[in-house]
């Protein structure tokens, strides 16, 4: 059930608020985004794919506030800083800053990865987020303060994904150490830890798939792990995922800073 089924949504909660929102072309973001936007809040969209703005025109009907969106590849600081210059001339000021770009690419144990695709995995899972931060907190700082929501994961204690789990690992460690220096700058810096999660097949692939048998073995382990991990016996959807991220995001959480709250069925991570 989406969330306009459930009636799971908050009227006005994000007006006059300005949201950017990466990774935005699919799953977790995608979600995010089409909530804030029937709160009315005003969005940016930001993904690598060009699916982005596609999603973003079908936003436009949902909120009273703008709609913009940008490719940009935040795996470098150049491009996070163009996305947020981007998200402040759409739409004239950042409030909310949501990172949710990351993901395995591989499935396998830690022996198995090479140099390249340990890189590829911090790049991808950690890499985005910290530069995103960089690039929106000064343009939180310049607005008065706002919120930082960084989206991890409760696979830090997850099977076959090493450095996966070391840059989540990372994500929780720079959400609560910023956290410390932000706070006297009126913002806020938090986090949700998703754990398995469903959704419709994925436009944009994270990576090339597991291939043979072996590699879907290994996959299989991380699907057993997640389930087994729960107190709950199941994935999450989307909606239990979107839920807690925007309540982090919205003012009704304006005491909570510091936290990396796990979204996982009752795995802490
Ligand atoms: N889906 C899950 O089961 C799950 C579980 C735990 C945590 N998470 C976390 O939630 C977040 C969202 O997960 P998802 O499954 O919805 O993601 P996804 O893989 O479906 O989508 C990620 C999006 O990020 C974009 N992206 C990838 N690299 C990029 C880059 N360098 N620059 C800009 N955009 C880039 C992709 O194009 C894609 O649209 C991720 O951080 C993930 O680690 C997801």
């Amino acid at each position: 059930m989406d969330d306009q089924a459930t009636g799971l949504f908050t009227p006005n909660r994000f007006r006059h608020q300005s949201v950017l929102i990466t990774g935005a072309a699919q799953g977790i973001g995608r979600a995010v985004a089409e909530r804030i936007a029937r709160e009315n809040g005003s969005v940016f969209l930001v993904d690598r794919s060009e699916i982005v703005h596609e999603v973003a025109e079908s936003l436009c009907e949902l909120t009273c506030g703008a709609v913009g969106s940008a490719t940009a590849d935040l795996e470098t600081f150049a491009g996070a800083q163009d996305a947020v210059a981007q998200a402040r001339e759409a739409l004239g000021s950042l409030d909310v800053c949501i990172n949710n770009v990351g993901g395995t690419i591989w499935a396998k144990p830690f022996e198995h990865y090479s140099e390249e695709e340990i890189t590829k995995e911090i790049n991808r899972s950690l890499f985005t987020t910290l530069w995103s931060v960089r690039a929106e907190l000064p343009e939180l700082i310049a607005n008065g303060g706002g919120t930082i929501v960084n989206v991890s994961s409760v696979a830090t204690r997850g099977v076959n994904r090493v450095p996966y789990a070391a840059s989540k690992g990372a994500v929780n460690a720079l959400t609560s150490a910023l956290a410390l220096e932000a706070a006297e700058k009126n913002v806020r810096v938090v986090a949700t830890a998703p754990g398995g999660t469903l959704a419709p097949e994925r436009r944009v692939p994270r990576g090339p798939g597991p291939e043979g048998e072996q590699e879907k073995q290994w996959y299989q382990q991380i699907v057993d792990q997640t389930i087994d991990s729960t107190v709950m016996g199941r994935y999450g959807t989307l909606d239990e995922q979107v839920a807690p991220i925007v309540f982090l995001a919205s003012k009704e959480a304006s005491y909570i800073t510091g936290s990396v709250l796990p979204v996982a069925g009752g795995d802490q991570g």
